[in-house]
């Protein structure tokens, strides 16, 4: 029997096609091979085992995630290699933690407070085998992270004492690179990010610290710049897919692997098509401002000059541009380039994985939901 054709797949509904994924895969691991560091793509962007399978064949050493649910589904999935790049805070979720850590092979938590040292430490304590632990360090995101330099060290030091814990590293998320204004920016940012890892790892080690792990990344800067000499790992997540906002930094959506399969449902007006597709099933993301800011709702995959200009609940629409000679008829389907792919991928349960047009695997989206 022949593989279904897209065409023949109810909506809305989440692919990737396989070629494109396949190669922004490849592009990266290349990327990480040429300079001698490791990869662990961040999980959070697919939140799907057999797609981390295909990564680590592919020569990744783990993956990152951002929460502990996910790491449990990964680890039971037989992923045994996970960095959760992320804070774990509250009793209930250090007893997750503490389970998971003696299934897991290799596990580690992020830290960017003495609490979450004393916390962790209390809980891991007398078990047979210490938690790795990598400090957060904030390199110009305001989010999470203890600054560069002196206070990474007070912290090093501290987990360096802690019973239970042994450090492994520092880590950073450049994620100011989304709102870079242009691709110049993007690279200063990143190299002005891993310069100041560099240094920092150098604090470390010349006062009798070791450190193993100096990993960086986000998926913008990756696209365009290089990495450093002493960097040891890279944990790029959207560039599995890539999205309607990261084509903006390459300047062509021909790498966008992730769409959403619609139906137009109807045809109010001559120039109005509307779609089945909605929030629900595209998030209501909009980058704001940067490289990265997002035009719409979403774009046609055919037709990247039209965006969905109206979003609601379980509708979207665009206008046929004028005189453009396009028209859309009901019942048609079309795939939509999501804005940002990681928060849509967690509105499905499965992902069609799509070659020429045709169906060649269904993963189950296993991690789905998992965010505590
Ligand atoms: C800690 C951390 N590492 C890595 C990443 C991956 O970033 P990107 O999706 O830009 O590759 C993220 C994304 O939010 C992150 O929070």
């Amino acid at each position: 029997m022949g593989k279904l054709p897209v065409s023949d797949l109810d909506t809305p509904c989440l692919l990737v096609d396989l070629d494109r994924m396949e190669r922004n895969l490849r592009f990266m691991q290349e990327k990480a091979n040429l300079a001698g560091v490791k990869l662990r793509p961040h999980a959070k962007t697919h939140r799907t085992p057999a797609i981390a399978r295909i990564q680590i064949e592919m020569g990744a050493t783990g993956i990152t995630v951002a929460k502990l649910g996910e790491a449990e589904v990964m680890a039971s999935e037989g992923i045994d290699d996970i960095f959760i790049a992320n804070e774990i805070v509250g009793p209930i979720k250090l007893e997750r933690l503490r389970a998971l850590a003696r299934r897991v092979r290799r596990l580690a938590v992020g830290v960017d407070h003495p609490f979450h040292i004393q916390t962790l430490s209390r809980v891991m304590a007398g078990e047979s085998r210490a938690l790795d632990v990598l400090i957060d360090v904030e390199t110009g995101d305001p989010r999470t992270g203890v600054h560069p330099g002196s206070p990474t060290l007070d912290l090093a030091r501290q987990v360096e004492e802690a019973p239970g814990l042994r450090l492994r590293g520092i880590y950073t998320h450049d994620g100011q690179s989304y709102d870079a204004a242009t691709l110049d920016e993007v690279r200063q940012i990143n190299r002005q990010s891993q310069t100041l890892m560099l240094e920092t790892a150098e604090l470390l080690r010349s006062s009798g610290i070791p450190v193993e792990e100096v990993s960086v990344g986000s998926t913008p800067s990756l696209l365009v710049d290089g990495i450093l000499p002493g960097i040891t790992e890279i944990r790029p997540g959207t560039y599995v897919f890539l999205d309607g906002d990261q084509a903006q930094v390459l300047g062509t959506y021909a790498f966008c692997a992730q769409t959403v399969l619609a139906t137009v449902i109807s045809r109010p007006t001559p120039e109005r098509v509307v779609l089945d597709a909605g929030t629900k099933a595209l998030t209501y993301y909009v980058q704001e401002t940067g490289i990265t800011r997002s035009a719409g709702h979403g774009r046609l995959k055919d037709h990247p000059e039209i965006v969905l200009n109206r979003m609601s609940d379980e509708h979207a629409s665009f206008d046929i541009p004028a005189g453009s000679g396009l028209d859309f008829s009901i019942g048609q389907k079309m795939e939509i380039i999501p804005n940002h792919a990681c928060p849509t991928t967690n509105l499905y349960d499965f992902i069609h994985g799509i070659r020429q047009g045709h169906l060649e695997n269904t993963w189950p989206v296993l991690a789905r939901g998992k965010s505590q």
